[in-house]
């Protein structure tokens, strides 16, 4: 057995901080029941100050997640740790993160304060949150480029105050691996009551290294990473937790290091991280890419087939790629098709099996064989992407040679049903131009993108748009074999983005300061 090592996702704080990438509360609370599945110990649900709908999505995943802790994150602010307390108060296992910036560079240009003040501030914050629950993680900000030994000093006397986690961020991405290990060694050596604590790691992959500055990390003492799904977060990104958990498992004999992860959850989590965000997951990304499985040249090929240790080092079904052949069409039934959700590792009511049937058969009509990935795009469309404010209901485009290219649209707006027609250069400039006229949108089509889910002309299209408005930015996805359906099913999911940003005064618009 190796030693236990305490994997802390923030892909619903951290993550959320990439650009496009809200989720509304119904989709946060879904995925955090999903990362309580993979095993995670940690689920960094938000940062409650941002807005009143992030407290509000804190809560709910505070009520709902039972083994995972739920955090929190603030300022080292008494407002902001009361607010981040409200939001977790009633979780079975709330953990209270609040952080302040230790470098230079932060306290001169950002914080306008001393290294005195910072420490002093530190130290009450920590105090503060720890009178309201045992469970308290400090965070040194840009720790990685501050000073070794005032490093070392705030960490010190926030252990004392009652910090358990003390967590070190490669905030900016600027640490290299040696660096950042022979950094943890020093912590671990030069601050005296260290042992009293847990001490962390969060890595950001500005530099392309937060999974190697991790691991060396972790080489180093560390005992927490702080990692996202699919290295989603703020700029490049986080450290990715598929990729630490992986090297940790494939490499145990060297790393002697190993988590509580549920690995054959991995995949079924990376999916619903894209499908819920529109952030569509690199092919050659590692472990959950789409082509980290395939094997093109020959010669490998031929490997495989005689024994796939020859280049393979983690079998697909770890990671919980299907390896079923369960290939649904036409004929198939309700109890084949929920055998294939399992499979997935979507588990639905009987009512959410039901809607997706219905749709499962409309595609089936068009097309002999039903892919996984379609029926996950249909997932995503059904369940998992929840409207907040528009629905489309109906859509008719006329197009061709000689007519003017004519859409009439039918929307659900808030409940109440509206149509109108219009026209445009094109079918989908036409059907844009409709939606945005019934919903008065003032949005702006910053990015248009058509990828076929499967082979084939008979295949799905799925659309992503990137919509903008205000210095707000939203993604939205839609499926459909007819991509100008597509197209308005992924214009209307943006549009709803938008309003949820909206009503939340989210991150994009700079209000929360991290
Ligand atoms: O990157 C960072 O420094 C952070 C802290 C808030 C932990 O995200
Ligand atoms: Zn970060």
């Amino acid at each position: 057995m190796g030693e236990r090592i305490y994997v802390f996702d923030t892909t619903l704080r951290d993550g959320e901080q990439s650009p496009g990438a809200s989720m509304n509360a119904a989709e946060k609370l879904r995925l955090a029941i999903q990362l309580e599945k993979l095993g995670v110990d940690a689920i960094e649900a938000g940062f409650p100050a941002a807005s009143r709908g992030d407290l509000e999505a804190v809560r709910a995943i505070a009520s709902k997640v039972k083994r995972s802790e739920v955090v929190a994150l603030a300022r080292a602010t008494k407002n902001d740790i009361d607010l981040a307390w409200e939001a977790i108060k009633e979780a079975r296992r709330p953990r209270l993160h609040t952080f302040l910036a230790t470098s230079d560079i932060h306290l001169k240009y950002k914080l306008n304060m001393t290294r005195d003040e910072v420490l002093r501030a530190s130290v009450e914050a920590v105090k503060y949150a720890k009178s309201l629950t045992e469970n308290v993680e400090f965070s040194a900000e840009d720790g990685s480029r501050s000073d070794r030994d005032f490093l070392c000093k705030v960490f010190e006397a926030v252990i004392e105050a009652g910090a358990t986690v003390v967590n070190l961020p490669d905030t900016v991405g600027y640490a290299v691996p040696d660096e950042f290990g022979e950094l943890i060694r020093y912590v671990l050596t030069h601050t005296p009551n260290v042992h009293k604590a847990v001490l962390s790691v969060h890595c950001h992959n500005d530099l392309g290294l937060a999974t190697a500055n991790t691991l060396y990390a972790l080489k180093a003492g560390a005992r927490q990473v702080e990692v996202t799904i699919n290295g989603i977060g703020e700029r490049a990104g986080n450290a990715s937790l598929e990729e630490i958990v992986m090297a940790l498992y494939t490499r145990k004999e060297h790393l002697g290091l190993e988590t509580a992860i549920n690995t054959s959850e991995i995949y079924p989590t990376s999916r619903l991280v894209s499908m819920i965000t529109g952030i569509i997951v690199q092919p050659n990304k590692a472990v959950v890419g789409a082509n980290a499985f395939a094997h093109e040249a020959g010669i490998h090929q031929d490997g495989v087939l005689k024994n796939a240790l020859t280049y393979e080092i983690m079998r697909p079904e770890m990671v919980g790629l299907s390896s079923s052949q369960l290939v649904l069409g036409k004929h198939s039934g309700r109890h084949a098709f929920k055998e294939k959700l399992a499979q997935l590792g979507y588990d639905l009511t009987d009512n959410e099996v039901e809607k997706l049937f219905v749709r499962f058969k409309e595609l089936a009509d068009k097309r002999k064989e039903i892919t996984d990935e379609d029926i996950e795009a249909i997932v995503a469309e059904e369940i998992l992407r929840i409207p907040d404010v528009y629905e489309l209901e109906y859509l008719n485009v006329v197009s061709g040679t000689v007519a003017v290219p004519t859409a009439t649209v039918k929307l659900k707006i808030k409940g109440e049903e509206v149509q109108g027609a219009g026209f445009g250069v094109g079918p989908i400039d036409a059907t844009f131009n409709t939606i945005a006229k019934l919903t008065g949108s003032r949005s702006r089509l910053l990015r248009f993108t058509v990828t076929a889910i499967t082979g084939g002309m008979d295949a799905q299209g799925e659309v992503t748009v990137r919509l903008q408005e205000n210095g707000l930015v939203a993604l939205g996805k839609g499926a459909d074999p007819d991509i100008i359906t597509a197209s308005a099913k992924a214009y209307v999911n943006g549009l709803n983005r938008l309003e949820y940003l909206k009503r939340t005064q989210a991150r994009a618009a700079g209000t929360a300061v991290l």
